[in-house]
């Protein structure tokens, strides 16, 4: 069976789901859908802060091109439908995509607005296909070792851990600039390794977080610092930093360092060696897997769309308490005080 796959939006993250189906056995895009003619048309430029973003969408090789995310909704021939739009407009079209019974992949973050959150939560735990929220650093390479060591406590147990994601102003959409669409670097870019605190250690009891506002986009936390809580035998200290207010030149970043009782094992994704481990003896350059999250994230969607199995490293559940995690993040900055994670 050829799993017949649907985008909606072929932006920067649509193209990145592209290429990735188009890598695996089992599976073949068939349509896209996207509000922008030359999105349609296949003219538009690439995009992006990370990733092979400079590739022209060769509309030419689609059954059907459709303006409109719910008309690729409704077409029986898809099964899979994968939600690539602005995150405000990620709703909408999860819930027409789930009542339609299509298997569905959305973006992250699920939405801004709580009420939103909600509705996709009830939809997802009904849904009887498979489900997934695109929290693609629990994919990563660098990621899912750091994952295995803190499991496995291979050095010992975790001590502490800081993460680190730092994209620069010069964003590529105009609606990423508007807090109430994107969410500011809280939702957009933080949420990355709030998800990943959550899928390493799950829920913390509280936050404690400290922001800067309106650096990018026009009212939004552009600029992030998140104690989490943890009890003590979990891991002693977790703190990231999450922020999109460097000026236009700065390289995208990503990394981490992650004290265990008998090593740091450390990843930067700027460095030639990008991961490092080391220890009171040596410092040593840990090979990881070449491929990336997106790619990996997307073989998982398939294979448990192939094998009718829901998806046990994303589920709906974890991606809620995400939203919870990041909501609780937002009234720390406000009150400026340590907030319950509800
Ligand atoms: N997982 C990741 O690493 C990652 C990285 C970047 C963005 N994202 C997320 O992916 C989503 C898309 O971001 P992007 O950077 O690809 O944005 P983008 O602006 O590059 O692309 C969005 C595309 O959707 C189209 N579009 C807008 N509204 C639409 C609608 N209602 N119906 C159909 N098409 C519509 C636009 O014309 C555009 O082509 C966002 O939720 C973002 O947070 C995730």
């Amino acid at each position: 069976m050829t799993v017949k796959v649907g985008i909606i939006g072929m932006g920067f993250m649509g193209r990145m789901h592209l290429s990735a189906y188009r890598k695996l056995p089992g599976v073949e895009v068939v349509a896209f859908a996207d509000t922008d003619a030359s999105k349609r048309a296949g003219t538009a430029g690439g995009a992006g802060n990370l990733g092979d973003t400079d590739f022209q969408t060769d509309v030419a090789s689609f059954q059907q091109i459709y303006d409109c995310g719910f008309a690729l909704v409704d077409d029986p021939d898809i099964d899979l439908v994968d939600i690539c739009v602005p995150t405000c407009d990620h709703k909408d079209l999860f819930l027409a995509a789930v009542a339609a019974r299509k298997h569905v992949l959305s973006e992250k973050p699920m939405a801004v607005d709580p009420d939103d959150v909600k509705a996709m939560v009830a939809a997802g735990k009904k849904a009887k296909t498979v489900v997934m929220i695109a929290h693609c650093i629990r994919f990563w390479p660098a990621y899912v070792l750091l994952k295995e060591c803190v499991d496995t406590q291979r050095y010992g147990a975790c001590k502490s851990l800081i993460l680190r994601r730092q994209g620069s102003k010069g964003l590529w959409s105009p609606w990423y600039f508007e807090a109430a669409v994107s969410g500011g670097a809280l939702y957009d870019l933080h949420v990355h390794d709030t998800d990943y605190v959550n899928f390493l250690f799950g829920k913390p009891r509280a936050v404690s977080s400290v922001g800067s506002r309106g650096g990018t986009t026009d009212e939004g936390v552009d600029h992030v610092v998140t104690h989490y809580y943890f009890p003590k035998r979990t891991v002693e200290a977790v703190t990231a930093i999450g922020a999109w207010h460097q000026h236009k030149t700065w390289p995208f970043y990503m990394g981490y360092t992650a004290v265990f009782e008998r090593a740091t094992l450390d990843f930067d994704i700027n460095r030639p060696q990008p991961v490092m481990l080391y220890t009171d003896e040596a410092a040593t350059a840990i090979d990881v897997a070449p491929t990336d999250g997106w790619f990996e994230e997307i073989k998982y969607m398939v294979q448990c769309v192939t094998q009718g199995e829901p998806p046990a490293l994303n589920t709906i559940a974890s991606a809620r308490v995400t939203m919870k995690i990041v909501q609780a993040e937002e009234r720390s900055i406000r009150s400026g005080k340590v907030e319950k994670v509800k």
